[in-house]
């Protein structure tokens, strides 16, 4: 962690927005590590930030003291709260200051502090005592019992949010489940996404690229650090004693965004087109055994076609766990295991072509499409479908404990 020795503030980080794993840190100049590294993200807290460095302070020298250190990152506040932290960094000596003039964002500052921290397990508050400080000491607690992520949440037992007003409320509900829609491997995970109040492991997202957008950082540490093991703690949002909240509507757009990103960023796109070729390579054993079934076999047409797609369906079931899904089957071995996933997908499969003569006919009779043009629609209609539901069913990667 490099601070500038004419103002005593740390140096910006810069470049790519990645957390550095501990083995690099311990080549760094000032190595002496931490356990604990607590960011502050700050703009316009100048009446707020003394009362929290001071409480924190308190709070954690009573447990790990001399073990942790509280990185303020500021953007460059018009009430100048970076200069009233400085002025604290006496006091306490582990307080470390960053002031930032270029980039701009909370969730940015959050990344830009955890890549100047020395902690082992990084963290975030809010810098307004909005997230009541005693509620790191169960946090802290959740790690030591071995979670890879322990976040504060207002809507679990003893959680709960001031007076909020009802829109306020109506729309971090709404934000959640557009969340859930769009993203329900990782919203899903815990019952207050929206918090910005949360510590995790340095080893659960170091060397990954963060692409964070707008307020809402602990989606993306959950979207690319992919943590095993989340703990929950309820807590209660407090009302503001001084200062203004930043949210503004464009927040609520960035949100979107990032959901959208992180969507893409998390689709197993390889997997995908594996399961597109190996789909497509099953269109010539359909054939295939349909010209052997009608032309050798002589087999009236129907069953023929039965034949055909049963056949089709159990090679591209073979391809696909072994290439498509390969990483996964490997985790679930044994005949039994693999009988089970061929019965899913079979299942999956049949459905998928009841969808496609349902959508071709619709198409077709209802809405006048050309019957050929109907079929390609359907086709990439159902694999997706088939995509989709066989990755959440057949090749499911087996929840690890929360
Ligand atoms: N560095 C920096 N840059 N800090 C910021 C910025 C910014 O652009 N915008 C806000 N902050 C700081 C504020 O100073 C405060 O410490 C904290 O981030 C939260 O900002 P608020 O404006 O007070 O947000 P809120 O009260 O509406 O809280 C909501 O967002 C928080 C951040 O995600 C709630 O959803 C909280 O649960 C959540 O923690
Ligand atoms: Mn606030």
């Amino acid at each position: 962690m490099s601070v500038n020795p004419s103002t005593h503030l740390l140096v910006v980080p810069s470049g790519p927005l990645e957390i550095p794993d501990l083995q690099s840190l311990a080549t760094s100049p000032d190595a002496s590590g931490v356990y604990f590294s607590l960011v502050i993200p700050t703009y316009n807290e100048s009446q707020n930030i003394s009362t929290i460095v001071e409480k924190l302070s308190h709070l954690l020298d009573g447990s790990i003291p001399g073990n942790y250190e509280l990185i303020v990152v500021d953007d460059n506040s018009p009430d100048r709260t970076w200069e009233v932290a400085l002025s604290l960094t006496e006091k306490y000596p582990q307080l470390r200051v960053m002031r930032r003039e270029q980039e701009r964002g909370l969730s940015t500052a959050v990344i830009r502090g955890w890549q100047a921290a020395r902690g082992e397990i990084l963290g975030v508050i809010d810098g307004d005592l909005q997230h009541p400080p005693e509620t790191l000491l169960q946090l802290l607690a959740e790690i030591q019992r071995g979670a890879d992520l322990a976040a504060a949440s207002r809507h679990v037992a003893e959680g709960g949010v001031s007076d909020w007003s009802i829109v306020r409320r109506f729309l971090s509900r709404g934000a959640q489940t557009i969340g859930l829609i769009i993203l329900p491997g990782v919203v899903g995970r815990v019952s207050d996404p929206m918090s910005g109040y949360f510590m995790v492991r340095r080893s659960c997202i170091a060397g990954k690229t963060m692409n964070p957008a707008g307020y809402k950082i602990l989606i993306e540490v959950i979207g690319r650090g992919n943590p095993r093991w989340i703990g929950e703690v309820g807590y209660v949002f407090q009302e503001r004693q001084t200062g203004e909240s930043k949210v503004t509507w464009k927040q609520y757009v960035e949100y979107l965004r990032h959901l959208l990103r992180l969507r893409f960023d998390t689709w197993p796109v390889g997997k995908f087109l594996r399961f597109g070729i190996v789909g497509f390579s099953g269109v010539f054993v359909n054939m295939a055994v349909l010209y052997v079934m009608r032309e050798v076999f002589n087999l009236e047409l129907t069953r023929s076609l039965i034949v055909a797609a049963e056949l089709a369906i159990i090679s591209n079931f073979l391809w696909n766990d072994l290439w498509t899904f390969g990483d996964i089957s490997q985790q679930q071995p044994g005949k039994r295991q693999r009988f089970k996933r061929l019965l899913k997908f079979n299942t999956i499969c049949l459905m998928g072509l009841i969808l496609n003569v349902l959508l071709v006919n619709l198409m077709f009779n209802v809405l006048g499409i050309n019957e050929y043009l109907a079929n390609l629609i359907a086709i990439a209609a159902v694999t997706l479908w088939n995509f989709w539901i066989n990755l959440k069913l057949s090749w499911r990667v087996t929840e690890v404990d929360r």
